[in-house]
């Protein structure tokens, strides 16, 4: 079947992976209700159409962060994407850069960020979390500086770590959780084949130097889960910004008050997120979120947004709520895991296809066009 939809890679997904893995990418916190609601509200918005207005010539380029990019599009921070599909992360840098996007690797990623960069000839962003290793963090941000990295997305909602149900159900997490893995891992032999044994070694390459050789995977999320730092607070930051002189995009943000808290740390930009559902359950969706936290920061910083688009359609809606540009999240891993760089590369085009038809439809003609006016309130 040909992919035409998210939902489409989303089912791809759900074939090839093993469980643990499709539920630790499609779940979310608690009872979900976040991740329903990041998109129910975004798709309940309706796009004003409009008609009779040449829109034969679209153009969805865009710049950011002095970045000129075909689409104000990122693929965000995603972890453990390299066991999505063979050394995931490197695939998708190399299909964000032949779509003349950015990419975003995760802190916690198969890949180490010199392999992406090896791989990718595009921009390259870096996330970073908070981790109790001051030094390590600062070990991090060097390298990211030296590797060329061209913006650090410094993530903050997850001071801890959300309570994931799924994983626990799915071996992920909890009692016989290995031999519960290899089983799935068995019922799955293009992936096992393909990701499970080609795609070795299965370590975080950015955390790897710290624990030296030790270990698997499990000894990589020990490392991280003891190492996530609940004490960080507004004031912890100052010095990441002092030490980074580039780009400097703080993710996690909801509310306009910390919205401005950014601000006044300095940051170029911000990510409105709910971390896609997986952290905080009750919280807002980011459709509802965006407008005041956009109105709060004004042109002082770059708003970016992400949790819940599955189409180019949301991507307009985003814009229209006043972001300058989003983060895919799990669209872009469920295509990496249904066809890796090929299926990342078709998703992309999907989404651009659709972004100029709704454009067209709602009579605008670049991304500079698209404000709250596009959207239908009646
Ligand atoms: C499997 C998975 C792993 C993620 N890992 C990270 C991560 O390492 N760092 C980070 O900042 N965000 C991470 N996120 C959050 C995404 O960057 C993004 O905020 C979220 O996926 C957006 O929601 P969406 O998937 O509904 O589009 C992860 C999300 C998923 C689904």
């Amino acid at each position: 079947m040909i992919a035409t939809s998210t939902g489409d890679f989303r089912l791809a997904a759900r074939r090839r992976l093993p469980r643990f893995l499709f539920d630790y990418v499609d779940g979310g916190a608690g009872a979900e209700a976040t991740l329903r609601r990041n998109e129910a509200d975004l798709e309940a918005l309706a796009i004003r159409q409009r008609v009779l207005r040449d829109v034969r010539e679209i153009d969805l380029s865009c710049t950011l962060f002095s970045q000129r990019l075909s689409l104000p599009i990122v693929l965000g921070p995603v972890g453990l994407t390299g066991m999505y599909a063979r050394r995931g992360e490197a695939q998708a840098a190399r299909a964000a850069a032949d779509r003349d996007i950015a990419f975003c690797l995760s802190t916690v990623s198969v890949c180490a960020l010199d392999e992406v960069v090896a791989a990718s000839s595009g921009p390259i962003w870096f996330q970073l979390y908070v981790i109790r290793d001051r030094g390590f963090m600062r070990d991090l941000l060097a390298r990211a500086k030296a590797q060329g990295a061209r913006a650090l997305v410094f993530t903050v909602d997850m001071p801890v770590p959300g309570m994931r149900r799924r994983d626990a159900h799915s071996g992920l997490s909890g009692p016989w959780g290995g031999i519960r893995r290899l089983l799935q891992a068995a019922g799955r032999p293009g992936w096992a084949w393909d990701v499970g044994i080609r795609g070795r070694p299965h370590i975080l390459g950015n955390v790897a130097p710290v624990l030296g050789k030790a270990s698997g995977l499990e000894d990589f999320m020990g490392w991280l889960a003891a190492n996530f730092d609940p004490t960080v607070e507004w004031r912890d930051l100052e010095w990441i910004r002092e030490a980074w002189d580039g780009p400097l995009i703080v993710k996690g943000i909801l509310d306009p008050e910390d919205a401005r808290d950014a601000v006044r740390l300095g940051a170029d930009g911000i990510v409105v997120s709910n971390h896609g559902g997986r952290q905080l359950d009750g919280a807002l969706s980011t459709a509802r979120a965006l407008p005041s936290v956009a109105e709060a920061v004004g042109d002082r910083l770059t708003v970016l947004a992400d949790s819940g688009i599955r189409s180019g359609a949301d991507v307009v809606r985003m814009l229209a709520l006043g972001a300058h540009g989003v983060l895919l999240g799990r669209a872009w891993a469920y295509a990496l895991a249904a066809a890796g760089e090929a299926g990342v590369a078709r998703l992309l085009d999907l989404f651009a296809a659709e972004m100029r038809t709704t454009l067209a439809l709602a009579g605008a003609r670049t991304i500079a066009d698209v404000d709250m006016s596009l959207l239908d309130p009646r």
